[in-house]
């Protein structure tokens, strides 16, 4: 299962490896979630499991997402266009402490036009920019895909879904017009992503904030995986801040270290003695284009699972 938008340092490529690794813990907890890719990937859902991003934007679509997806798909339902990506984004940009505040209320079920419209400008938006929470002038976009064409999104298809999955949709009518009458077929391909996203988020907590907040539980020791993708140290100034989320992960990391993190950065990012640094290179194009061959890593802790031990645990 898939975000149905891309995410810059999405990390999805990695998810079985990092899995391995953090085998079927009983609380998993994920403070800069992004586009989800490592809960997303779970072969296994934990019994209790928590996402958290700094952006309003991310929480409120994941709780959207969770709570109402139909009316996210509703409003996600709109062709390509320039000038409305900029009149919505003006909207959205001026939605910022609304929606912040409300998400502060956990049970709180999102704003679904905020959602479905943010949506539609990451997909239509290209490079990463799009609506940024942390205070950024965005990058203008060009030519970019809309939600309208989500069954064409690389990514959509190899999970199953997208254009293939129009067909599947139940006819909702039961009185002349259905909900999905009212969508696109690229628009019915979102509905049916987003109510099986709904469906897989049912028990997952979502949380805005600071990464921390969603780090204030009592944890069952080794049964406890955190997976820890805080902004690189190199992009930390697109987020307002230089140095200090990378450091204080790091402390916070180290103080834990009993429990089984999973902490991304770029090599050379982090000194953690005893831990178990593992290089990989997207080595590919990402979704904006560009290809990228940068050493990333990923740090884990000595309470994760040695490589190719989860299975055991996995079949429990
Ligand atoms: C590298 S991305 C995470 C990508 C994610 N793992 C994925 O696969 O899509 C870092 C995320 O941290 C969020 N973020 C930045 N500062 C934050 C903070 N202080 N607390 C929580 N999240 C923050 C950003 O909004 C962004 O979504």
């Amino acid at each position: 299962m898939l975000a149905p938008f891309p995410y810059f340092g999405g990390k999805r490529s990695i998810v079985d490896d990092v899995w391995c690794r953090l085998g079927s813990p009983k609380q998993y907890i994920e403070p800069f979630c992004g586009s989800a890719a490592m809960l997303l990937g779970a072969p296994k859902p934990a019994p209790l499991e928590v996402i958290c991003d700094g952006s309003g934007f991310i929480a409120n679509f994941w709780r959207a997402t969770k709570y109402q997806p139909e009316a996210v798909a509703q409003w996600a339902d709109y062709p390509v266009s320039h000038i409305d990506l900029g009149a919505r984004h003006s909207w959205l940009m001026a939605q910022r402490e609304r929606v912040g505040d409300a998400l502060q209320d956990a049970n709180w079920p999102g704003d679904a036009q905020v959602a479905g419209w943010w949506l539609w400008g990451q997909c239509c938006w290209i490079g990463s920019g799009w609506c940024d929470w942390f205070g950024q002038v965005p990058r203008a976009g060009n030519a970019g895909r809309g939600v309208q064409a989500i069954g064409q999104v690389p990514h959509a298809s190899d999970a199953g879904m997208g254009v293939q999955a129009i067909g599947q949709v139940p006819h909702a009518s039961d009185a002349g017009m259905g909900f999905d009458d009212l969508l696109t077929s690229s628009g019915r391909a979102a509905w049916v992503w987003l109510k099986k996203l709904s469906d897989r988020l049912e028990r997952v907590r979502v949380v805005h904030g600071d990464w921390f907040r969603c780090l204030n539980h009592h944890y069952g020791g080794e049964s406890t995986a955190v997976f820890l993708d805080p902004p690189y140290r190199s992009y930390e100034s697109l987020y307002g801040k230089t140095g200090s989320i990378a450091d204080a992960v790091a402390v916070w990391a180290k103080e834990h270290e009993h429990l089984r993190i999973a902490l991304c950065g770029h090599c050379g990012d982090y000194e953690l003695d005893g831990w178990d640094a593992v290089n990989w290179s997207r080595g590919k194009h990402t979704y904006s284009g560009k290809k990228t061959t940068e050493s990333e890593c990923v740090w884990y802790s000595p309470a994760c699972l040695p490589v190719n031990t989860n299975q055991l645990e996995l079949a429990q």
